[in-house]
């Protein structure tokens, strides 16, 4: 097993260097090798992702990716933006199906920015497709307007667009992920459901998506399809987030309604997230940034790190027990009551990153949990 370690930027180094360390601690036999990417790899070679970079993530059978971004880039134009990065990741290595699972961990339960009763036991998968959309579709730019509201000024444009392939490929992500979860005793006695959120009242590309996605279900007679505008979407997660079990989306809504599914959990600190190809090739990256305020503060929450590298584990390769080792570890170090800034509350033990860090390795070694309290 060949792992690619992609820090980058912000908080990246040190939450991947916890991740790491985890690893480690489960003696497994794997071999890795460290890259610059986003503002770190431009600042020492001029681009966010060189050509060594990319060569080694294409030759890895997983990468493990911190955040990018910062700031100081902003100005840049857009090529070299440490964000082009990872969407360049997502695109030559073709991780088209991005699973962010949105977990409410039960001590966390009075984190999330919900009521207790609504998020308890809340357990969703967002499936967002990853290299199509308005993320990517051409033509894009700025130019005169001809026409219009104010022809002769300035205007800029995107292109939203989805190709029949595309969308029956994320299709049959989805239903066959409803399936294996309701297998594995999902929704109590349900079936399997997968939402797929669109907003074909309004746009074209969503109305073929829907199509599709009638079509495939046709495939998974077992698993429920229901339909739901975005709009309606990011209302009902937090009015009946529990109603939800595989959602299903484009980039760009997946982008939005994955983020505001975080928070339910309690901190966007606690999601994982893996960016699949075709053939189990993954990138896996808690889906928070760089966080550049607080990097190298040594209080940034490495749980999404940690449960990244054991969904990496888990899909790419093919290592299941050892990612239930590290997902056992953060249960048992949440129920130590161990916390980092950003899930702390009253009467819980507030710890750093390396002291997170710490307890997982020493959950999954068997010793005992360091409790810290400050
Ligand atoms: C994410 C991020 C990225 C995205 C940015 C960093 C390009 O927000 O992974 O959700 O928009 O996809
Ligand atoms: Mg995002």
């Amino acid at each position: 097993m060949k792992i690619a370690i992609l820090p980058g930027d912000g908080i990246g180094p040190e939450i991947v260097h916890e991740a790491v360390r985890v690893l480690h601690a489960l003696e497994l036999a794997f071999e890795s090798e460290t890259a610059l990417v986003g503002g770190a790899a431009y600042e020492a070679q001029g681009h966010p992702l060189p050509g060594a970079t990319l060569a080694l993530a294409q030759a890895a059978d997983a990468i493990l990716f911190g955040a990018v971004g910062d700031w100081k880039h902003d100005q840049l134009e857009r090529a070299l933006r440490p964000e082009q990065a990872i969407l360049g990741l997502r695109k030559h290595l073709g991780l088209f199906a991005n699973l962010r699972p949105a977990l409410c961990h039960a001590p966390l339960v009075q984190a999330s920015s919900l009521k207790p009763e609504l998020v308890t036991g809340l357990d969703i998968l967002i499936i967002r497709e990853l290299t199509g959309d308005i993320y990517f579709g051409q033509p894009r730019g700025r130019r005169t307007a001809v026409d219009g509201h104010f022809p002769g000024t300035e205007e800029a444009f995107d292109t939203m667009r989805y190709s029949r392939p595309e969308i029956e490929r994320i299709a049959h992500v989805a239903f066959q992920a409803a399936r294996k979860r309701a297998a594995a005793g999902g929704r109590a006695g349900a079936r399997g459901k997968v939402t797929s959120v669109d907003k074909a009242n309004v746009l074209e590309t969503f109305q073929l998506w829907r199509d599709v996605l009638v079509e495939v279900h046709a495939q998974y007679p077992d698993v429920e399809l229901e339909h739901m505008y975005v709009d309606n979407a990011a209302m009902q997660l937090v009015r009946a987030p529990r109603k939800f079990d595989v959602v299903v989306t484009g980039n760009l809504f997946g982008d939005i309604l994955s983020d505001e599914a975080a928070m339910l959990t309690g901190s966007i600190g606690m999601l994982p997230s893996a960016s699949l190809d075709g053939n189990s090739k993954g990138l896996y990256e808690p889906i928070h940034g760089s966080a550049p305020d607080i990097a190298g503060k040594g209080v940034a929450n490495p749980l999404a790190t940690i449960l990244s590298a054991a969904m990496m584990l888990r899909y790419s390769l093919d290592q299941a027990d050892a990612a239930d080792r590290i997902e056992s570890a953060v249960q048992a170090v949440l129920a130590a009551g161990l916390r980092t800034p950003d899930i702390w509350s009253e009467g819980t033990n507030k710890v750093g990153t390396r002291e997170m860090g710490d307890a997982v390795v020493a959950a999954i070694t068997g010793k005992t949990i360091p409790s810290t309290r400050r």
